[in-house]
């Protein structure tokens, strides 16, 4: 294994001016210290200086450095959850933690921590970050972002053997959908699914996904909503869910669609309200004619679409309104939040 903790290797560079040997590798940098991470240090000042952490150690966002030969950086290769917190508890952990572990194997990366590490390491960083911002982690919400890539080597597609995996967490204020969503709802447009046929693992490889989002993004949308061969998939960062004469329909879960961690929740969330849901394939007809439509992620918790390519969503009185099932839904969610 190569020490992740240390300096990794010595690049020698050549500049203009003279031989220098730059330290490659080491982890938090201070702008003017000894760590010289970059050629010329950028002012860096406008990013969080909140406690993250980066291979064993925690320090200041700001300041975390990984290699330029990070595989992560020069492949995409590497996965990630977003894990929410509410009130300090990490929510549907297990079940995130049981997807990270599913996309590591995947992806033929070790996991570097069991459930119990990983728990550690969050609830950790979670209490520090409550600490920097002067609060306590009981009175706020956040969420947790953690990525592990295959770490530094030498440029080369096929994985190295036995590279210590770059881990990487950090924790952001988890901002509540603004109340004008919540009672409106949202717009989205529909595009062609146009990522990977392995969209079940939780990649970093996104730009797939920033390409779609960005369709909506240029139009002032919140979501593009993907269809594959004419089959609903999914939106770029979030599942989608069509609601068809008071019945919660959601495409499979297959390798064309992440597994939510709200896709169980959804099915619990309709077992307990008694609403009858069903995963099979959804036509576009049959979204562009649904009752409602829902997006659900980590940080939009379940949300109305309410106008789909400029059309509203739904049928009489409640065309271009968030509906009944979404008001039961999200309602249920709350309770979920809670009991959790
Ligand atoms: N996105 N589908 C895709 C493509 C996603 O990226 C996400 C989550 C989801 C919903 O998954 P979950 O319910 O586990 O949040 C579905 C996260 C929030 C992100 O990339 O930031």
């Amino acid at each position: 294994m190569i020490p992740q903790s240390k300096a990794l290797y010595e690049i020698p560079l050549i500049t203009p001016k003279s031989m220098t040997r730059v330290v490659a590798g080491c982890l938090f940098g201070r702008p003017h210290g000894d760590n010289l991470c970059m050629f010329s240090q950028p002012d860096l000042s406008f990013l969080p200086d909140s406690p993250c952490y980066l291979n064993g150690e925690i320090g200041p966002l700001r300041e975390a450095r990984i290699s330029v030969l990070d595989r992560g950086f020069i492949f995409g290769d590497g996965v990630y959850e977003v894990v929410p917190v509410y009130g300090g508890r990490p929510f549907r952990l297990e079940q995130h933690l049981a997807r990270l572990s599913r996309s590591l194997d995947e992806i033929r990366i070790p996991n570097p921590h069991d459930a119990a590490g990983w728990r550690a390491l969050i609830e950790q960083l979670v209490q520090a970050n409550a600490a920097h911002q002067g609060r306590e982690a009981r009175d706020i919400h956040q969420f947790v972002y953690l990525q592990i890539s295959r770490g530094v080597a030498p440029r080369d597609h096929a994985m190295p053997a036995g590279l210590a995996p770059t881990v990487f967490a950090m924790v952001q204020p988890l901002k509540p959908v603004p109340a004008a969503q919540r009672v409106s709802g949202v717009t989205c447009v529909s595009a062609d699914d146009f990522r990977w046929e392995k969209a079940h693992i939780k990649s970093t490889s996104l730009l797939g996904a920033v390409l779609s989002r960005q369709i909506s993004a240029d139009v002032g949308a919140t979501e593009t909503v993907m269809f594959r061969q004419g089959f609903l998939s999914e939106a770029s960062s979030s599942n989608v869910w069509v609601v068809v004469q008071g019945k919660v329909l959601g495409p499979p879960k297959d390798h064309l669609v992440l597994e939510g961690i709200r896709y169980g929740l959804m099915a619990e969330l309709c077992q307990r309200q008694g609403l009858p849901f069903e995963l099979r394939r959804i036509s576009r007809a049959e979204v562009m004619a649904a009752d409602e439509l829902l997006l659900s992620s980590a940080t939009k918790e379940v949300l109305a679409i309410t106008t789909l390519d400029g059309r509203p969503v739904g049928h009489g009185p409640l065309a271009g309104k968030p509906g009944p099932i979404y008001a039961q839904l999200y309602e249920a969610y709350q309770l979920a939040k809670q009991a959790s």
